[in-house]
């Protein structure tokens, strides 16, 4: 059984997946209607992914006994001014993320839960490939810096993301 503290950690967690989710989704709009496919393509495949985890968090919560409870997911931003700023914003996001998670993981030791610190095990690592992913990106753009056929290349390889 899950404690009530832990519980209440886990759906704040729910809630900040469904908010990274919906941040990568205003991100996916954005880029549609600049022009840039690719990067919406890849934002939008980012949403996929934050709403799956956040369902992770809410099967794992049902399996322990505890209760789910689904909070408003807070307004997100809508606009950025490059591409860059788009994935210096994800980074800051992500590491807020990791911070999170972390904290999620020592509850769990403080309080013997061993279930829940291995349940956890697989966003840590997860969180290690959304920094890195992100910092590639941004050391990509930081290269390109305002260059149109490098941005245009950029995009057709996002197109290509599963
Ligand atoms: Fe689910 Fe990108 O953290």
């Amino acid at each position: 059984m899950l404690s009530k503290k832990m519980e209440a950690a886990l759906n704040a967690q729910i809630n900040a997946e469904f908010w990274s989710a919906y941040l990568y989704l205003s991100m996916s709009a954005h880029f549609a209607a600049d022009g840039k496919p690719g990067f919406a393509h890849w934002f939008n495949t980012q949403f996929s992914e934050e709403q799956g985890h956040a369902l992770k968090i809410f099967s794992y919560i049902i399996e322990r006994g505890g209760s789910v409870e689904l909070k408003p997911v807070a307004k997100v931003p809508q606009s950025w001014k490059t591409p860059l700023a788009a994935f210096e914003d994800t980074l800051k996001h992500e590491k807020e993320v990791t911070k999170m998670v972390h904290s999620l993981v020592a509850l769990a030791k403080e309080e013997n839960d061993y279930a829940t610190e291995s349940f956890l095990k697989w966003f840590v690592d997860e969180q290690v490939e959304e920094e890195s992913t992100a910092q590639g990106y941004i050391d990509a753009l930081t290269m390109i810096k305002d260059n149109g056929f490098g941005i245009y290349t950029l995009d057709k390889e996002l197109r290509s993301r599963a």
